[in-house]
């Protein structure tokens, strides 16, 4: 079909950077203009700079080796590159002490259960209560649900109101007695940015710890994990122009060493006997076996490449393309198009999940493709927000710093499309 965006010379920019400047760093976007590649699917998975590919490619191709075991130059090398990756996320995040506070794990969804199975089986008993919000995806849910089956506790939920806003009128109530309230930074689904701070505030005056599921925050804002009074934080790595299989937990060093490990084998061990073992110190003590170290190096490389154009700027561009695809589906649909979540734009990271009268998301998405328009359809595993929500899934279009107007304008022709097509 045709492709619904028109060579322009758009003065979209990220900062001081535009954006048509930035979509030359990413080989995916390298395309003839007339088969211009919409992706609007950056909340699921980014794609990547060269500068990342390069770092990787550079990596395997002159220095791998294992790291923490040889003593040979190569392998000493690896081992101050993905050293050096834990420093660079761990700065990039505001960790006081990056060094040994960053673990990385596969994803955040490991880094997640790490924290329910290493910090939960640790300080939860049956009689404990912990606290979520209702727009927590699976990630942030089911560790815990896993582990209520082995120990027996409480999960209270933080509900949200018709505005996807969450609703903190009971939150002393909740968190009475409580020793963990976990929470989103930005709703996957709703896009909410939710208040973060004040959260912390009120877990600790209830002598809870925060528990901060950063996935679509740490890539799109500014982020300080100190200043924002977090506990725990769980990123990954693909979702910020970096490779997949790394993510990464933070949490203070006092936490860590209070935390069991979750995964036993080399390199997390200080001395293994017969009779048993003795964990080596933190952040190592929980990655066991050899780890993602290219991808290391790629997020390491990710996060410089981030620094170089921004957070302040990629939150402000997230949000002009927020503001403007509503204000033109608002025109351009009326009714017929419900966006969930916040209607103030101010509100909202760079996500939208819309809603089409009478057309199925996954049927949208896949017409929306027939024009090279990529969003995700589903439920965007966060099921029970979609239970609340009364659908079954949405269609989320997700913006980052390689998306301008344009996009947007791709989109809402797409849509229109659609839209007659079904009628
Ligand atoms: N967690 C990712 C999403 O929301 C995969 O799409």
């Amino acid at each position: 079909m045709e492709n619904l965006s028109t060579p322009s010379t758009s003065n979209d920019s990220v900062g001081n950077v535009s954006v048509d400047e930035i979509r030359k760093d990413f080989p995916i976007f390298d395309r003839p203009a007339d088969n211009r590649l919409v992706y609007l699917d950056s909340g699921a998975s980014s794609q990547r700079p060269r500068q990342v590919l390069e770092a990787m490619d550079r990596y395997y191709s002159t220095t791998h080796a294992n790291v923490h075991r040889g003593v040979y130059r190569i392998a000493e090398e690896a081992t101050r590159l993905y050293e050096q990756a834990r420093v660079e996320l761990g700065e990039f995040i505001g960790a006081p002490n990056p060094e040994r506070e960053i673990v990385f794990t596969k994803n955040a969804t490991e880094a997640l259960n790490l924290v329910s199975q290493g910090l939960g089986r640790k300080i939860l008993t049956k009689d404990s209560a912990i606290v979520l919000t209702e727009m927590e995806h699976h990630a942030n849910l089911v560790p815990w649900m896993i582990l209520k089956e082995q120990i027996g506790f409480e999960i209270r939920y933080i509900p949200f109101d018709s505005q996807g806003i969450l609703d903190l009128t009971d939150l002393d109530r909740l968190l009475d007695g409580a020793s963990i309230l976990g929470v989103t930074m930005i709703g996957n689904v709703l896009g909410t940015i939710n208040p973060v701070a004040d959260l912390a505030r009120a877990a600790h005056s209830a002598g809870a710890l925060l528990v901060a599921d950063g996935a679509q925050h740490v890539p799109h804002m500014p982020t300080n994990v100190e200043e924002l009074g977090i506990d725990l934080m769980a990123l990954t790595g693909h979702k910020m122009l970096g490779p997949t299989g790394i993510g990464a937990l933070w949490a203070k060093e006092s936490i860590l060493d209070l935390m069991m490990p979750f995964l036993g084998g080399g390199d997390m061990i200080e001395d293994v006997r017969l009779g048993g073992y003795s964990p080596n110190v933190i952040p190592y003590k929980f990655e066991a076996g050899t780890p993602p170290i290219a991808e290391a190096i790629g997020l390491g490389e990710a996060v410089r490449y981030l620094k170089g154009i921004g957070m302040e700027n990629i939150h402000q561009h997230d949000h002009v393309l927020v503001e403007y695809a509503m204000m033109r589906i608002a025109e351009r649909f009326g009714s017929t198009i419900k966006i969930h979540g916040p209607q103030d734009p101010a509100l909202r990271g760079g996500l939208l999940s819309i809603e089409m009268e009478g057309v199925h998301p996954h049927d949208l998405s896949q017409v929306l493709d027939e024009y090279d328009v990529c969003v995700r359809a589903g439920h965007h595993c966060a099921k029970p927000l979609m239970k609340k929500l009364g659908v079954g899934a949405t269609a989320r279009a997700s913006f980052y710093l390689y998306n301008d107007t344009k996009d947007v304008d791709a989109l809402i022709e797409a849509l229109a499309k659609a839209q007659a097509f079904f009628a």
